[in-house]
């Protein structure tokens, strides 16, 4: 694979400045974003009042754990538009993530927080190696979804010709792929393996494509699948990272040259980390929940959003601003098996150690009286599909999840293809116990 490293001069300075000159660039807009947001949502004013806190309270950047956090739920709450901190008719664009049930979210962004988008997918796309004048194609879904439109931008920003395929039709993703030539494709990781079998499927190398770096997110992943990817395309894959409620794609990407965790875009977004149970903020380094500020939205300002993403911060390397870590997963998807927890990041290594089984698997729990089940579908790799071959690798994956996570699953080894394939983010977890 070709080292792709970005010309340090073609960096925003902000991403190389010292980390005293961000702190400092950091509380002037703070201030300015709780002041906005006080004055003009008045769910703010009436949260920040009945916390005793005011904008001018903010002298420092640690003052923002005197402010309250907001949830989802508070979106939810103030659905539609609620939150939003200017009229509507400065607001330029709405999206929505879907949410599991009842009413979307819905986020709203001004001409100036689109600009900001772009910039910021911009910056991200720069630090995975891809240059102006590349070729980009965009497999992330358009639509009410970020990721799409959120990429489109950002592509178009840095000067590449994009192709907004959006997900699905996995068959054209190919023929396009192949015609084009892009050299960069964004896209979901677990929908990347399925662009992956459908080249295997047409016994074309998927290492002789003119691809050279994937620019993945929406979704956890680990390293074992970053190393999966790039040796089956012989490309680089990058980790890009977002939400809606915050922006999209591109509030912290990693950089080609270290791989090493997302650099937050911390001259907009202010990360904390917090214990999700007690809320209380974490120094860097400790594992907890995400809690991210932002500085300069108009359209819908955040303060103190629970991401309910858990990471822990780190140091910057390739650039001045702090890392994340890769996400280990969500609050929410962490499931707690007889006193274990577990995320499904923790399975994927597992299966991903294995060369003789599919990078595809599924979690499904169940419930048998008061004990809770895990099974763990995977398929064999297209070679040993024997009953025996899969009943091997069944006790094998079982043991090694018993080993190093620490749990009893049952493990079911299908035949290649008997996994359900993912057509942007993956459905990891089917839980039946509520049924
Ligand atoms: O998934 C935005 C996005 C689009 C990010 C494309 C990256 C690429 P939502 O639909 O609002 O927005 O979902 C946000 O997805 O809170 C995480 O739980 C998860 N997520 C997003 N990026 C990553 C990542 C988009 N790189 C939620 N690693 C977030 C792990 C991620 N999880």
């Amino acid at each position: 694979m070709k080292t792709l490293v970005p010309d340090r001069h073609t960096l925003d300075p902000i991403e190389v400045a010292s980390v005293d000159e961000i702190r400092a660039l950091q509380l002037k807009r703070m201030k300015w974003s709780l002041q906005h947001a006080y004055d003009n949502v008045p769910v703010y004013r009436k949260r920040f009042d009945a916390q005793g806190v005011h904008p001018s309270d903010l002298r420092t950047l640690e003052d923002i754990a005197r402010f309250p956090f907001t949830c989802k739920d508070d979106l939810r709450e103030n659905y539609p538009f609620g939150l939003f901190a200017l009229p509507r008719e400065k607001i330029i664009r709405i999206h929505a993530s879907s949410g599991t049930t009842g009413k979307p979210t819905v986020v709203g962004y001004t001409k100036n927080d689109i600009e900001l988008w772009a910039d910021l997918v911009a910056r991200s796309m720069r630090a995975s190696g891809t240059r102006p004048g590349d070729m980009v194609h965009v497999a992330y879904g358009y639509g009410l979804f970020t990721g799409g439109l959120g990429a489109h931008y950002g592509a178009e920003r840095l000067g590449c010709t994009v192709v907004p395929v959006s997900g699905g039709m996995t068959e054209r993703q190919l023929t396009l792929i192949q015609d084009f030539k892009p050299r960069s494709i964004m896209v979901t990781p677990s929908y990347m393996l399925n662009i992956l079998d459908q080249f295997k499927k047409a016994g074309i190398d998927p290492r002789s494509t003119s691809l050279e770096v994937g620019i993945f997110g929406a979704e956890p992943w680990t390293d074992a699948m970053r190393a999966e990817v790039e040796d089956a395309f012989a490309m680089h894959a990058v980790d890009i990272y977002g939400l809606s409620e915050i922006l999209g794609p591109g509030v912290a990407s990693e950089c080609i040259e270290s791989k090493d965790g997302l650099h937050v875009w911390e001259d907009h977004f202010y990360p904390e980390i917090i214990d999700p149970r007690t809320g209380e903020v974490l120094a860097d380094g400790e594992t907890g929940e995400l809690v991210l500020t932002t500085m300069t939205k108009e359209g819908l300002p955040m303060v103190r959003y629970r991401t309910r993403d858990l990471t822990r911060l780190l140091p910057g390397t390739a650039r001045s601003m702090r890392r994340i870590e890769k996400i280990l997963g969500r609050n929410d998807d962490m499931i707690i098996l007889r006193g274990v927890n577990v995320f499904p990041t923790q399975i994927e290594e597992q299966v991903l150690s294995m060369p003789e089984l599919a990078p595809h698997f599924q979690i499904e729990l169940s419930r048998n009286g008061r004990m809770d089940n895990m099974t763990v579908g995977v398929e064999a790799a297209s070679g040993s599909t024997a009953e025996n071959d899969r009943q091997a690798f069944a006790i094998k994956l079982t043991k090694k999840i018993k080993e190093v996570v620490g749990v009893s699953t049952t493990v079911k080894v299908g035949v290649p293809g008997s996994v359900e394939r993912s057509q942007g983010k993956a459905r990891r977890v089917l839980d039946h116990r509520s049924l």
